[in-house]
């Protein structure tokens, strides 16, 4: 699979480790063109969200599957729409681990406990590195989502941590709390790979998240 990698950073130069497959990184000096694009059978990100976003148009004009692991963007409204009508398949997750995939189901089993507990309440506390641009983190978003309410969250920027998500469900007399703490961002690359490999065999039209094709896939 010949696999076009945007961003060889921090996270993108751990894709770029994979020996499988054939990549090749773009980068501020090297930007992506259509020309360029068009050789590849896909296409992963770990761009900053916004740069990521700027290229969308151009990504769509390749027709390529894409798996964007790029975080801290608003996704424009119709995209998902549009990917459906031209019969494009993409991937996002704010974290490409298969971890935090079963971190997900068990906030979900948490989130269903909601009304037995009338006077809770949810919160989460993420750390990363003092690099990060957003906050707070695309991870601790999806929590929040996951946990269908509105948590307090709050982000911490220290030394060069990976991502740490810990959320804490207080009941007034007892506190659940579960963290998951990524050690090695090889994870979040072999995530995305896993996803690229997914797209070249599968056609999903759309913008799909990576942990609802992990659970249609478990
Ligand atoms: N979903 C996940 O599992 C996951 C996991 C970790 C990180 N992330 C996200 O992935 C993104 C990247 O994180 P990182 O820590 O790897 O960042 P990073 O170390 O800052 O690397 C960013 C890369 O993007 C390139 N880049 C920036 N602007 C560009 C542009 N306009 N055109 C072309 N290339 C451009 C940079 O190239 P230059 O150096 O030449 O500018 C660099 O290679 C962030 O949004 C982060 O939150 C997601």
């Amino acid at each position: 699979m010949k696999i076009a990698l945007l961003g060889k950073g921090k996270t993108g130069s751990k894709v770029l480790e994979n020996k499988i497959h054939q990549i090749f990184a773009f980068d501020s000096k090297n930007p992506p063109t259509f020309e360029r694009l068009e050789t590849f059978d896909v296409i992963i990100s770990f761009l900053p969200g916004d740069a990521f976003k700027s290229y969308i148009p151009l990504l769509v004009e390749t027709k390529l599957p894409v798996v964007i692991g790029s975080t801290g963007l608003e996704w424009p409204a119709n995209l998902d729409q549009t990917l459906k009508d031209r019969k494009l398949s993409w991937i996002y997750a704010t974290n490409f681990s298969l971890g935090v995939a079963v971190v997900k189901q068990m906030l979900n089993k948490l989130s269903h406990a909601q009304n037995f507990f009338p006077n809770h309440k949810t919160s989460i506390h993420e750390i990363h590195h003092t690099h990060k641009k957003d906050a707070p983190s695309g991870t601790a978003l999806s929590m929040e989502e996951w946990m269908h309410e509105k948590c307090s969250i709050t982000s911490e920027r220290t030394a060069d941590v990976i991502g740490f998500h810990e959320l804490t469900f207080d009941t007034g007399y007892e506190k659940i709390k579960l963290s998951h703490e990524a050690l090695d961002r090889k994870l979040f690359a072999d995530g995305a790979i896993w996803a690229a490999e997914y797209l070249f065999k599968n056609k999903n039209p759309g913008l799909n998240s990576f942990q609802e094709i992990i659970e249609r896939t478990l």
